[in-house]
């Protein structure tokens, strides 16, 4: 079979089993006390589970690895046309213009930091709102910047971010596509129209965006995008920045090292243009290839199939939390039109790490708590200890919102069926008796401080 050939997308499945396969998809973990359930993931807004289809890629070029860009034998010239090849497929996923660079970085904080590092200074400031998570704050804090603090409504926010881009020369404005907290989605065309009015460019933070929603760069008008591959069902260690060359090839390199240059001497270097500028060391193959197998995997559902799995998911859940009394569901604005599969919200008189460390160990479901990445948005949302995050994807099912819905109701009724204490920092059940496959060689308490008697029980299973 040629190394090239498509391999053929999914078909979407019928049922409650979600829309495309993904690896792990009937992983089974213990409960406290006894007994195993089927995992119910829903924390992919912090990270998504490899796709099947991008898995069998990544497996099946495999034989051919070889260093791209640096070698003649055949896996090295297979492995560069690989990885070019790559940067097409990621391009025409999000819609880029024809002359769009395309350049592979670690995730989306590290293209945020070399966009950052290639922003004139002489072209202005970059604006963002503050309810931005911390990629896409903290690389323009180092720099020229203005940041927005949000209105109590979309509008009035936007009327903030116009006053800010006008109040001073502004070279970029930074906006995520939908929030990490609440999944809430910004208006980018409108934000792009509002940053043409004074000339100034636009980065879209993809991050949570592109695994949730079709969009189109060229459409939207906006000049750079990024994202991460572990959120687009690519978890093999690759992120994308995708824009205009001007800036990147002007700029210094991100990362000097080998393949960034064209010559060296002693006295000094000269760093070439392209992707490559910003690309130094031995590139990420099986990062980039797995990119480009989800954006092909994603491309090939329905139109609509996405949006209309992570909604049906998304009202089911808010239906049902809603109708527990105590429990408060977040959201940024009254006015905001639409949301991915993210649901965020709180129990009263629960802290949310006590409840997210219930609802894994007694139910089996893992969600986020805390203050995902973006402390100054959560401090806004009033929930000073943080809150709980609720994220669906390509492979949840209705089971899975049902049994978080079903957990918080028994939460509040009659509380936990297990003891819970803190240990170093973190709330975790007491003589957590959960064990793990002994062929894993890791105990969770061992790595996260989260469940200090895991290795007994490991040993005990043993
Ligand atoms: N930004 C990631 C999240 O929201 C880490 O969980």
């Amino acid at each position: 079979m040629s190394l090239y050939e498509v391999i053929p997308s999914h078909p979407v499945r019928p049922g409650d089993r979600g829309l495309l396969p993904v690896v792990g998809e009937e992983l089974r973990v213990p409960l406290v006390g006894g007994g195993e359930v089927r995992y119910a993931n829903l924390d992919q807004a912090a990270t998504a589970p490899a796709l099947a289809a991008v898995a069998e890629r990544v497996t099946r070029i495999l034989p051919y690895y070889g260093s791209v860009h640096r070698g003649a034998g055949l896996p090295s010239q297979v492995s560069t046309a690989l990885y070019e090849a790559a940067r097409g497929t990621v391009a025409r996923f999000v819609g880029a213009r024809e002359d769009d660079a395309v350049l592979f970085t670690r995730n989306t904080t590290d293209a945020l930091n070399l966009l950052a590092s290639c922003v004139p200074d002489r072209a202005g400031d970059v604006v963002f709102l503050d309810s931005e998570h911390h990629a896409n704050l903290l690389p323009w804090r180092g720099r020229a910047h203005r940041s927005v603090t949000i209105g109590d409504t979309l509008e009035e926010t936007l009327r903030r971010l116009r006053l800010a881009v006008a109040r001073r020369r502004t070279a970029l404005v930074a906006v995520t596509g939908a929030s990490n907290v609440t999944g809430e989605l910004l208006p980018i065309a409108e934000i792009v129209a509002i940053a043409r009015e004074v000339g100034a460019r636009v980065v879209v933070d993809a991050a949570q965006l592109a695994p949730h929603r079709r969009f189109s760069l060229s459409e939207l008008g906006a000049d750079y995008v990024v994202l991460s591959g572990h959120k687009l069902y690519a978890p093999y260690g690759a992120g994308v920045l995708i824009g205009r060359t001007d800036w990147l090839d002007a700029g210094t390199p991100y990362l000097a090292g080998g393949g960034a240059v064209r010559d060296v001497r002693s006295d000094g270097v000269d760093w070439t243009d392209g992707p490559a500028r910003h690309e130094a060391g031995t590139p990420n193959l099986l990062g980039a290839v797995a990119i480009a197998a989800a954006c092909e995997a994603l491309d090939a559902l329905e139109p609509g199939a996405l949006e209309g799995h992570e909604r049906a998911l998304r009202e089911r859940t808010i239906a049902g939390l809603a109708a527990i009394d105590g429990v408060t569901l977040h959201r940024i604005w009254p006015d905001s039109d639409g949301a991915i599969g993210v649901v965020t919200f709180s129990v009263d008189g629960w802290s949310p790490e006590h409840v997210a460390a219930y609802l894994s160990a007694e139910h089996g479901i893992g969600v986020r708590d805390g203050r995902f990445c973006a402390h100054q948005l959560v401090a806004r949302l009033g929930a000073v200890h943080g809150a709980l995050r609720a994220s669906f994807g390509v492979a949840s099912r209705r089971e899975d919102a049902d049994r978080l819905v079903n957990a918080i109701a028994s939460l509040v009724a009659t509380g936990t069926r297990w003891e819970y204490a803190p240990v170093d920092g973190a709330i975790v059940p007491t003589a957590d008796d959960r064990a793990l496959p002994q062929w894993l060689g890791v105990d969770v308490g061992a790595t996260s401080g989260a469940s200090p008697c895991a290795a007994a029980a490991v040993a005990r299973a043993a």
